[in-house]
């Protein structure tokens, strides 16, 4: 028998159904509240206790920490399969087979041009702009430059979008890159695997040949695995909720990059750097910045620890950090402000503060030490997250029109004044 859940309002008691999914998550549905109690709603801020759908993408159980991308393990894909594999399996469902996945990437590679005017809108920011503002405005602008909009109930429209949008972004993103560096835009090399062509379009130098490091490529590859998707996070939702307004593909996902760039959501992986450096200038004393975290009149946090889900370990942090492990020993690095950063980790792991309220360092808190090892910019690594989740915010997109979804409007709670009379200006 299917369970419910009983509202009691004032002696009135109501009825709603409990749902349960495929992993037993129960969820009470209360679409019908409004009517069935003339008008009384529900209200959560931060949407802790809320559910905004039902996805078939991703699960994942934050006490456990298992993160899954249509049933497989973060941990088995990370291992045993490529970047686009994945993006393939999250928008469209399944693994693919070999014709098809070769199929993807061929298409994928066709688009991977932008029209030659986008290049004017990039040469137009000055060059310090932050590079998650340029690549929001240039995936925006691609709108322009592709204004059909996609027709959803097509599969094969639906293909193409997706196929030109993952082909176009990685140039968006060394375009980005090159801007902020002062370097000359490069185009695609089709000769390349994806992972391969961003690395080379991000830091070709003129004049000089760009040999691949393998070990970068399959931490890069491994990487943007790990961000490809993570359900109904604050960027996801926004992509959904603007797509549910009809707003287009290329539009929605330009405010997922809004949304993204704050720092307590992938903008965390740059405050982490920044945050280790700024230790680092202070004299590298991580017990005063320990201290700084917990007290409660100072709005320091300690960037890269804790996650609204995650309560136990955040499975992507564990294999970032042997690939972190593996990057540094390749490359040789040796830095201070690895030094501090496994500092901050040991004292926070065992500090009663952190234990209590379950912070844990989170995938932010490794992603830019790798970042930094590879000589991407600072503030390219946010963008470097889009880039990785761009196929979960896609696949997000596709399944909210494919199952109908309605424009997403909540609810609030007014607290403002009541009616009153509006006093002309010479009576005020
Ligand atoms: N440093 C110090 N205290 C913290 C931290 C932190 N990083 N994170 C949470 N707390 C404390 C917080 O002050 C609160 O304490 P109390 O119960 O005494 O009031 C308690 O822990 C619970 O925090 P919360 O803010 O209610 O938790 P939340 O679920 O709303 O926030 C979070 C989650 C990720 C926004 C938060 O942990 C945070 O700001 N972390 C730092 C930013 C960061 O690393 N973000 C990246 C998240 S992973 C990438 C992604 O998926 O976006």
């Amino acid at each position: 028998m299917s369970e419910i859940a009983k509202i009691d309002v004032n002696g009135s008691v109501y009825e709603f159904p409990i749902i349960e999914g495929s992993e037993n998550e129960k969820a009470i549905d209360i679409s019908k509240l409004r009517g069935l109690t003339g008008g009384i709603t529900t209200i959560d801020p931060g949407y802790k206790n809320t559910g905004s759908c039902e996805s078939a993408i991703t699960f994942l159980d934050g006490e456990k920490g298992i993160l899954r991308y249509r049933g497989y393990s973060i941990e088995e894909l990370a291992d045993k399969a490529d970047f686009l594999e994945v993006a393939y399996l999250l928008i469209f469902g399944n693994l693919p087979n070999a014709e098809t996945l070769e199929k993807f990437k061929q298409d994928i590679k066709e688009h991977a041009v932008v029209d030659e005017d986008l290049k004017k809108i990039v040469d137009a920011f000055p060059r310090a702009a932050h590079p998650m503002g340029v690549l929001a405005s240039l995936t925006s602008a691609l709108t322009a430059f592709n204004p059909s909009s996609v027709d959803v109930d097509s599969e094969e429209a639906m293909y193409k979008a997706i196929v030109k949008i993952m082909g176009k972004f990685p140039v968006l993103v060394g375009w980005t890159m090159r801007k902020n560096q002062g370097m000359p835009f490069r185009y695609s090399d089709s000769s390349l695997g994806y992972v391969e062509n961003i690395l080379k379009m991000m830091f070709k130098k003129p004049g000089e040949k760009y040999v691949q490091n393998p070990i970068l490529v399959d931490a890069l590859d491994k990487l943007l695995i790990l961000h490809a998707d993570h359900e109904q996070n604050c960027s996801t939702s926004t992509v959904r909720i603007v797509g549910s307004a009809h707003a287009g593909l290329f539009a929605s996902l330009s405010s997922g990059i809004s949304a993204l760039w704050g720092p307590l959501h992938g903008g965390a992986n740059q405050a982490v750097l920044e945050m280790l450096e700024a230790i680092k200038e202070d004299g590298g004393d991580t017990k005063k910045y320990m201290a700084k975290a917990k007290d409660k009149s100072d709005p320091f946090r300690l960037m890269g620890f804790g996650h609204r889900v995650y309560k136990n370990f955040d499975p992507r942090a564990k294999i970032i950090k042997v690939a972190a492990d593996e990057v540094l020993g390749d490359l040789g690095v040796e830095d201070p402000i690895l030094d501090i950063a496994k500092g901050l980790e040991q004292e926070a792991l065992k500090d009663d503060y952190f234990v209590k309220r379950k912070l844990y360092p989170n995938v932010d808190f490794y992603s830019g030490i790798i970042y930094r090892a590879m000589g991407i910019p600072t503030e390219m690594f946010t963008v470097m997250f889009a880039l990785g989740r761009l196929p979960g915010w896609i696949a997000q997109w596709r399944e909210m029109r494919l199952r109908k979804e309605p424009i997403g409007r909540p609810r609030q709670v007014y607290i403002g004044e009541n009616s009153r009379e509006f006093v002309k200006i010479n009576r005020r």
